[in-house]
């Protein structure tokens, strides 16, 4: 249904903000190669919540990347 998190360069990519961008608009790539798009979810969760949930998946399914914080989130979400 959707591309695995474990080495993803989505997820893994630099400080987080690549994978924040893909959270708050969504995604949907022209070489698709799953079921489905993903709908943006920014609205629905708040700076708190994303950066736990950037910094579980940067930081498990064997990635090693950085922890994300909430004024990182914040300050990308306004960007
Ligand atoms: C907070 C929850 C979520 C996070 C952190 C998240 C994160 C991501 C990331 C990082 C990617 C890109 C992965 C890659 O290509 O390597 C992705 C793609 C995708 N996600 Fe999500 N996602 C979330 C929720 C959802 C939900 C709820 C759905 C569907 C109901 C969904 C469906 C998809 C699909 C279908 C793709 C592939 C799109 C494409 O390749 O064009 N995601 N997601």
């Amino acid at each position: 249904m959707a591309p695995p998190f474990a080495g993803s360069k989505f997820v893994n990519d630099g400080d987080g903000e690549v994978m924040a961008s893909v959270v708050f608009t969504g995604i949907a790539k022209e070489d698709a190669k799953f079921l489905g798009m993903m709908a943006p979810l920014g609205a629905v969760l708040t700076d708190d919540q994303l950066a736990e949930v950037l910094t579980y998946v940067r930081g498990n399914f064997t990635n090693k990347s950085s922890a994300v914080t909430a004024a990182q989130v914040k300050a990308w979400r306004e960007k």
